[in-house]
């Protein structure tokens, strides 16, 4: 059986990737305040939610986007507050000026694989943000991987127990260096007689630079791009944190300001 378990599964998701303190929630807040962001916040790939209600907790009027039906729901069940939408990151149109600022966490952004898509859903931020909104991101960094063969190749095993099943997972990470993406083949075990899932996804693997052109090249100016610990990375993220100095760890924060109207065009 194949499928993606997870996004069809939010709230096993949130089993696996537990985030009890809310630290994507609480760094994307951070940036937002650092940088002066008004109130309307988009979450992009919002997934279950969590990080979209915490900033709506946090006083902002959020909307969160997702193309998982079973995430939608999850997230309208579970994590209320937001307005939450159906949306591509790939290309979506959810009104001119309609937000402050764009989130987008958690790799999100990576499920953007082809330069198209990227450019699509960079034109689409553009379009939602008011002039001078932003753009905060946080993902892997594909920098991270080069030379790094240890990462590469290898099933990794992980086990965590959820409703009293033990739930097992053997991921091999693979580069697909034509495509630029980083491969991810993941099987899913269940001591409770369930068949085996095989999930196989995939992230761009997008460097620095390459970032930092695309955001030029879409009216961005880059306020912040430098690694740092993420939300879900050992040791985690904490507030008061100061903004790193290189790219080169595995994980990326971005922060981008829309300097002027969308035009529809991109003018590198
Ligand atoms: C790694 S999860 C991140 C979820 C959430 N931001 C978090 O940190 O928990 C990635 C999310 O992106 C969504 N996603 C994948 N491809 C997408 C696309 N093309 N458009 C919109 N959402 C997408 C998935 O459904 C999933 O919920």
């Amino acid at each position: 059986m194949t499928g993606n378990l997870l996004t069809d599964n939010p709230a096993l998701y949130e089993a696996r990737f537990p985030d009890p303190s809310r630290l994507a929630g609480r760094w994307a807040e951070d940036c937002l305040r650092r940088h002066g962001a008004g109130r309307r916040v988009l979450d992009l790939g919002c997934g279950t939610g969590r990080d979209a209600a915490w900033l709506h907790g946090a006083g902002r009027e959020v909307t969160g986007a997702d193309l998982s039906e079973a995430m939608l729901a999850h997230a309208r069940a579970h994590h209320p507050g937001p307005e939450y939408v159906r949306a591509d990151l790939h290309g979506f149109d959810l009104g001119q000026g309609v937000s402050d600022a764009v989130v987008c966490l958690d790799s999100a952004l990576l499920y953007c694989h082809t330069n198209d898509q990227l450019d699509g859903f960079l034109s689409s931020c553009r379009r939602a943000l008011t002039p001078g909104g932003l753009l905060v991101a946080e993902m892997r960094n594909g920098a991270y991987f080069l030379g790094r063969t240890d990462l590469l190749d290898t099933p990794r095993v992980d086990e965590f127990t959820w409703q009293e099943t033990v739930h097992r997972s053997v991921t091999t990470l693979t580069v697909d260096r034509t495509a630029q993406l980083l491969r991810r083949t993941r099987l899913w075990t269940a001591d409770d007689g369930s068949p085996p899932v095989e999930q196989r996804s995939a992230w761009r693997l997008l460097f620095p630079q390459e970032l930092r052109h695309l955001l030029g090249a879409h009216g961005f100016e880059v306020l912040e791009l430098h690694d740092g610990p993420g939300p879900r990375t050992e040791p985690p993220w904490q507030e008061g944190l100061l903004p790193g100095r290189t790219t080169d760890a595995d994980r990326l924060h971005v922060v981008a300001r829309s300097t002027k109207p969308s035009t529809g065009t991109i003018t590198p």
